[in-house]
């Protein structure tokens, strides 16, 4: 597996996997995407296997923190470490854009995001009630990547 950044030709790759990974009320726009990739503050970092995309990153530094927008693994490839590792490249852009922590937000019933989130050291520091739609609820996630 390796890293690079994406490019604006990854679009409808890119497409394909957050197709699969949520439902249409769910999901980040194709203009979200587009607009996400063509921003030079936005660290945006897939991971190929064999020259295919198997999942994807992007977060922005904004000043002491960095803030992750979404991070997607294809579901053929999910559990197998991919998710964990695409969090610890996007921590180490971010560390070296001088973020000291990340941030996140998730949903409430994503148990298995919330999981890995978890695993790599990241803690909830707020409920955040219908922050996705009425009744549904997230949690802000937070970790120091700094002494
Ligand atoms: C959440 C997601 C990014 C995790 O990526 P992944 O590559 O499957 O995760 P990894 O294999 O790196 O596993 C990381 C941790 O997730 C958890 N995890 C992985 N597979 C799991 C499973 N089948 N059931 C429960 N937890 C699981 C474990 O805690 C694991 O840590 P461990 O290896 O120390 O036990 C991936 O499942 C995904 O893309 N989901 C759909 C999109 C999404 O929900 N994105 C996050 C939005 S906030």
């Amino acid at each position: 597996m390796n890293f690079r950044r994406a490019k604006l030709e990854d679009l409808d790759e890119i497409m394909r996997i957050e197709e699969l990974c949520f439902r249409p009320s769910e999901r980040f726009s194709r203009e979200t995407y587009r607009s996400l990739l063509l921003r030079r503050d936005i660290a945006f970092v897939v991971a190929e296997i064999d020259d295919r995309i198997v999942g994807f990153v992007a977060a922005e530094a904004r000043g002491l923190k960095g803030y992750v927008y979404t991070i997607n693994v294809h579901p053929e490839h999910q559990g197998k470490g991919i998710g964990k590792a695409l969090m610890k490249e996007i921590e180490t852009i971010m560390r070296n854009a001088g973020a000291k922590i990340m941030e996140l937000e998730v949903r409430a019933d994503n148990k298995r995001a919330i999981k890995m989130y978890e695993s790599l050291g990241y803690t909830t520091v707020f409920f955040l009630p219908s922050y996705y739609g009425p009744g549904k609820n997230g949690y802000l996630m937070r970790k120091r990547i700094s002494e």
